[in-house]
């Protein structure tokens, strides 16, 4: 286990509860503490350490589960350290979900090392299962595609004040304009989302763009983030909005909204189709923590029996239930 915090304490339960042996845990502030105090599983002996090159080196794993990190400048060094010693590696690392077009060098040498070694790096998780395999599923009925759009949400108030602040709660109009004109952000979730739907469905990425519009309060609403209350007509968060372009056609977009909720709203996913014939899916219950880590956890057989190298959740096998102890489903690679 690669960073122990609320998604890998979570992946660590269910994966010993699917007879997973974890050998070594590394983390940061947590060096030295059980990795039993640290996720709450009882019958694991692992200590947390912090040198993840020297663990993988010593204890040997099938496969490292990484989430420390969301971006392929923040994740690539400690992949490549788990390949090179012969490590599978899966993340949570959104960028990493399908990063040819976004970061294609990087993906290139993370590529060329797996190989090298005989290992596999992906990238699964909440993306892979409902912004990836239900779409293209979705689109796989359809016979003709002029767009396919989704919306999704998330709180800001289901994360910290640091998240709040970079969600730009509390700003006037003004304030978000001026952020916005100088802001270097890192690709947005949507962007990779949308090019692992094009290659799943076989589809030519030949433009891709993002806009990010501002929401605004329509009533004087309280942050518990940030311990305000974000007056009437000043920003609650912001929508990315992403387009894809392809050469055969199709266009893929993605509208990912983050922002201070009012009552009444919750977590959203729904995808609407435009062509012959129109279609639309929704999921109205949406525990998204929990459909992050089983599904990552569902991917691990196939990970450990895909052929060597950077393999996206597009080429895997389709996303199904794994039944029992995970061993039960390898082949030999
Ligand atoms: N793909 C998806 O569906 C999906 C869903 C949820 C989350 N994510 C992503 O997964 C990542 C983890 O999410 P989370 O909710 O579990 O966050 P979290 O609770 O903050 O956990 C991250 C853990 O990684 C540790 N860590 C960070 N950098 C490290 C390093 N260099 N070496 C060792 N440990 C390190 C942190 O240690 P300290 O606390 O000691 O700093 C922390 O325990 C985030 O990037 C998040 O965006 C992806």
């Amino acid at each position: 286990m690669y960073g122990v915090g609320a998604m890998g304490s979570i992946i660590a339960r269910m994966l010993t509860e699917r007879g997973a042996e974890i050998v070594g845990a590394v983390g940061r502030s947590t060096i030295g503490k059980p990795l039993s105090e640290v996720t709450g599983i009882p019958n694991v002996t692992v200590t947390i350490e912090g040198d993840i090159e020297e663990v993988v080196q010593r204890t040997r794993p099938d496969l490292v589960v990484m989430t420390t990190a969301s971006y392929m400048e923040d994740v690539k060094e400690g992949v490549l350290a788990c390949l090179k010693h012969g490590a599978n590696v899966i993340s949570l690392a959104e960028e990493n979900l399908y990063s040819w077009h976004t970061s294609p060098e990087d993906t290139a040498e993370i590529d060329a090392v797996a190989k090298e070694h005989g290992v596999t790096y992906t990238c699964s998780g909440h993306q892979d299962g409902y912004w990836v395999q239900l779409v293209a599923t979705l689109m796989g009925t359809a016979h003709h595609i002029d767009e396919v759009r989704g919306r999704a949400s998330w709180n800001v108030e289901d994360f910290g004040p640091e998240l709040a602040r970079d969600q730009q709660v509390g700003d006037t109009l003004e304030e978000f304009a001026e952020w916005l004109r100088g802001a270097e952000r890192p690709p947005t979730f949507g962007r990779p989302t949308l090019h692992a739907v094009a290659a799943a469905s076989g589809l030519t990425v030949v433009e891709s763009s993002t806009a990010t519009e501002p929401v605004l309060a329509t009533e004087d609403t309280y942050c518990k983030a940030l311990e305000m209350t974000v007056p009437a007509g000043k920003v609650l968060g912001f929508t990315d909005i992403d387009t894809v372009r392809t050469a055969e056609g199709p266009v893929l977009v993605l509208e990912m909204t983050g922002k201070v909720y009012v009552e009444g709203q919750a977590d959203s996913n729904a995808w609407e189709l435009k062509g012959e014939p129109d279609l639309d899916l929704e999921n109205q219950v949406l525990p998204t923590h929990l459909t992050t880590c089983a599904t990552l956890v569902n991917r691990v057989p196939q990970v450990l029996n895909a052929e060597p190298g950077y393999v996206s959740v597009a080429e895997l096998p389709p996303l199904r239930f794994q039944p029992g102890n995970i061993a039960d489903h390898l082949t030999a690679r």
